[in-house]
């Protein structure tokens, strides 16, 4: 097809630049002073509020095809958009598993975003910082120096890439360009793993059925007695057994699988050995949670998430694998337009686009690399520490409170309790909608052994004991309305 006739504009009227930087710059500083006196302010204002109506209608407003004033615009931002975020950045929202974010780390997004690299290859810093990060992540978790690593969205993602690791290791890089053929692989997880696991499995083309739930004993972690006869019952069946799935901090209650006794069985069958460290993993940071991670050294691969525990602004999830050309072999392609030159910008042996499915892709190792030089991983060692102990504080509470019972105590980070006996199931999820609704707080809600538990993940940075105390406070009485109203 031919190219229409263009219009010729003056470039002031086709560049994306600012016509008048000056006025630029007043606007971007007073866009950078209200974020930081909105993150100043963050526990004086609900931790959640819903929309209301008529700005959710004004979503629905067709494509600008005009620009706006700056200032009008973050003005809308103001009204519109900052007052009904999720809450996460507040010391009350506990619910599922959010990081808080931290100012430094908005201040690294901010620069990311005006260095704007493509850090899907090429030769450049963006490069070289993304492989100082996985040197360190491979010095947290007592991997070798050569381990590689990749920034990817968060640990789903990290699972699935591990998992095509595994295949590729399993099958044969062969396996990229004829599939697995008939050959029936099989996965090993524990009763508690993340969903993303078995998704992880139907993306890859294995089935979910192809995952094989082991239990597990009073502590949550999976029993190993039991994964060996999975594993060896599917030896048996004519499955070809690949990949174990261990869990370092498990979604619902914190959970860590015995990692050591898993390793062993692992290496005596030959299979990949995966750990889902999504959250608890970063508790390597800590050197008093640290020992509760022994066995982790032994993984084949690692996912989790610096968005999490340490508070890279989202997103930041990643994944490091032990065997770098493992790694490599399970993505790199010879496409023509990525070629190597021996010099010059396109230089360079290894791109991140060698070690996952993402070709374009920006610096999320900048903003992690950011935030571990501008606060150290000691103090964000602390920080994971703390959670863990307000956490014990939270189950104390609760555990002095005849109205509940603590249904999972305090491991790592989480608690879950419920309403106790002699209570109606459904009141529990009522309570949490109050809160949330009130503004006051937000946990979340779980299933532990079939019924609603109410569940707590104290992965914020800004929660201590008073606010839990708080918290405890307006729970009771949100329990006592709820009760008192049927
Ligand atoms: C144990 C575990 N695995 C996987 C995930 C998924 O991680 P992401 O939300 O970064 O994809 C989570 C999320 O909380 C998790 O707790």
């Amino acid at each position: 097809m031919t190219q229409p006739a263009l219009k010729a504009l003056p470039v002031e009227e086709t560049s994306l630049d600012p016509t008048d930087w000056e006025g630029f710059r007043r606007s971007a500083r007073r866009a950078l002073d209200r974020m930081i006196d909105d993150l100043a302010g963050v526990e004086d204002r609900p931790v959640w509020q819903p929309m209301p109506d008529d700005l959710r209608a004004r979503f629905r407003e067709d494509l600008p095809r005009e620009g706006s004033d700056l200032d009008d615009l973050l003005e809308d931002v103001r009204a519109d958009i900052a007052p009904y975020v999720t809450g996460n950045r507040h010391p009350l929202f506990m619910g599922w598993v959010h990081g808080a974010g931290t100012p430094v780390g908005m201040i690294a997004e901010m620069i990311a975003a005006g260095l704007n690299a493509n850090c899907g290859g090429r030769d450049h810093v963006g490069i070289e910082v993304e492989k100082q990060v996985t040197r360190w992540a491979a010095e947290l978790f007592d991997f070798p120096q050569t381990a590689s690593g990749v920034f990817v969205t968060g640990t789903s993602m990290a699972n699935f890439i591990g998992l095509l690791i595994a295949r590729t290791q399993t099958l044969s890089t062969e396996s990229r360009t004829m599939g697995q053929r008939d050959v029936r692989l099989t996965v090993y997880a524990a009763e508690g793993a993340h969903g993303c696991v078995a998704q992880a499995l139907e993306m890859a083309g294995l089935g979910s059925d192809a995952l094989r739930m082991i239990p597990t004993d009073e502590t949550g972690g999976l029993i190993p007695d039991a994964l060996d006869a999975a594993i060896m019952r599917d030896w048996d069946d004519g499955f070809r057994p690949m990949m174990i799935v261990g869990t370092a901090g498990s979604v619902n209650t914190g959970s860590i699988d015995p990692l050591n006794a898993v390793a062993d069985i692992a290496q005596r069958h030959g299979l990949w050995y995966h750990i889902d460290g999504a959250f608890g993993a970063l508790a390597a940071l800590s050197p008093e949670l640290k020992p509760m991670l022994a066995g982790i050294e032994r993984a084949d691969s690692i996912a989790f998430d610096f968005h999490k525990w340490a508070h890279v602004p989202y997103d930041a999830g990643f994944l490091l694998v032990k065997d770098a050309e493992a790694h490599r072999r399970s993505f790199s392609d010879a496409n023509a337009y990525l070629q190597r030159a021996p010099r010059g910008i396109a230089a360079g042996e290894i791109w991140p686009c060698d070690l996952g499915p993402d070709l374009s892709r920006g610096s999320r190792a900048f903003k992690t690399w950011f935030a571990f030089r501008a606060l150290g991983a000691d103090r964000i060692g602390d920080s994971i520490a703390r959670c863990c102990r307000v956490a014990a504080h939270l189950e104390g509470g609760l555990r002095a409170n005849p109205l509940f019972e603590v249904v999972a105590p305090a491991n790592l980070n989480i608690v879950c309790w419920r309403l106790a006996k002699g209570h109606d199931d459904a009141l529990n999820a009522e309570i949490v909608m109050d809160l949330h609704e009130s503004g006051l707080a937000v946990p979340s809600m779980t299933t532990i052994e079939g019924r609603p538990a109410i569940r707590a993940a104290i992965v914020n940075h800004r929660t201590t004991e008073t606010h839990i105390d708080g918290f405890l406070v307006d729970m009771d009485r949100i329990a006592q309305e709820r009760l008192a109203s049927g």
